[in-house]
């Protein structure tokens, strides 16, 4: 059997085709991108081909408007969908966005009904039940990206407050997608030590700020799209933590079952991932202000489910 890894990304915007970029440089699967706009993904899968001669990987994207070519992947990842303008909240996609999920998830899983599935699109959380609805997997193979980008976020606001590389620092973030997220300054560490034990409470609150409002920042930049290079780059960590059985330790969305006293909601949690998907979630106790954080972040997650007609 071949070593190589089958991998669909559906969506070749900003965030679909970037993902198939980096996945092509990492060079262990073959890519399937798709789009419903005719030409856009034939064309920027030859485009990241041809890219290979220049920077050494084999060309094996292969761009599509049908998915017969997606048929057996191994991972599936949904990026399809509108992204936010200025003044936009991930939540006001939520109508739009969950019937594009829904359907493409829909014809994605009927090629490939044993994949894992890594829910990209906005609002995260919300278009994670989508998907784990549609497709009746268990919770082991419908995970959302968002927990990876929101500490990435932390992590580089952190190593630019104390002028240390970003590499030497971790930042534990949890709860949904939204500007309700729980960054845990307590178990943000820099080579191991507490961020509360180098950093002020007050610079602390500014960053993680800043880091619930990471993706408007953005937004408010580009104006016509939101982020695509550090959420691309955080899901293919997903996919090789995946495909290649790495048992990697990630904040991702997660559907719950009663972990951190949540049910019934897909929320950012730290989850180990390796050959069969979400392979265990870990819980840490939490302090009485940081379930109160969790448990607001929680209901907003619900508020938009709500709009969601399942
Ligand atoms: N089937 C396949 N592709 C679709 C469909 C569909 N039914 N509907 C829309 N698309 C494609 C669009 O044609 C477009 O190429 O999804 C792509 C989305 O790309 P962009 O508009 O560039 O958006 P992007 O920045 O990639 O964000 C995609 O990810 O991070 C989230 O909030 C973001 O929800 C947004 C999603």
């Amino acid at each position: 059997m071949s070593q190589r890894r089958k991998v669909t990304v559906v969506g070749a915007g900003n965030v679909g085709a970037t993902c198939a970029q980096v996945l092509a440089t990492r060079d262990y699967a073959d890519v399937v991108l798709v789009d419903i706009k005719e030409g856009l993904p034939e064309g920027k899968a030859l485009d990241i081909d041809q890219m290979g001669a220049v920077l050494g990987y084999e060309p094996n994207v292969v761009g599509s408007t049908s998915y017969d070519a997606t048929a057996g992947s191994d991972v599936v990842v949904i990026t399809a969908g509108l992204p936010r303008s200025p003044g936009m909240s991930r939540d006001d996609l939520v109508t739009t966005n969950e019937n594009i999920v829904g359907a493409v998830t829909r014809a994605a899983v009927a090629e490939s009904p044993d994949a894992i599935v890594v829910v990209v699109t906005n609002p995260l959380d919300a278009m994670c039940h989508v998907t784990f609805d549609t497709t009746q997997f268990p919770r082991q193979r419908v995970i959302g990206m968002a927990g990876i980008l929101d500490s990435a976020r932390f992590r580089t606001f952190l190593a630019w407050e104390l002028g240390v590389s970003v590499r030497d620092v971790t930042g534990f973030v949890l709860g949904g997608h939204g500007d309700t997220m729980v960054p845990l300054p307590r178990y943000s560490t820099v080579a191991g030590i507490p961020i509360t034990e180098l950093i002020s409470k007050e610079r602390i609150d500014a960053i993680v700020d800043r880091t619930r409002n990471g993706g408007a920042e953005i937004v408010s930049f580009l104006k016509t799209g939101s982020a695509y290079y550090a959420p691309s780059a955080a899901v293919v960590q997903m996919v090789a933590a995946i495909v290649r059985d790495k048992k990697r330790v990630l904040p991702c969305a997660a559907w719950l079952e009663g972990e951190y006293g949540l049910s019934g909601i897909y929320c950012g949690v730290p989850c180990k991932l390796g050959r069969k998907g979400l392979e265990q979630i870990l819980e840490v106790k939490l302090s009485a202000e940081e379930r109160t954080a969790l448990k607001k972040s929680a209901d907003a997650v619900k508020e938009t489910m709500a709009a969601v007609k399942l």
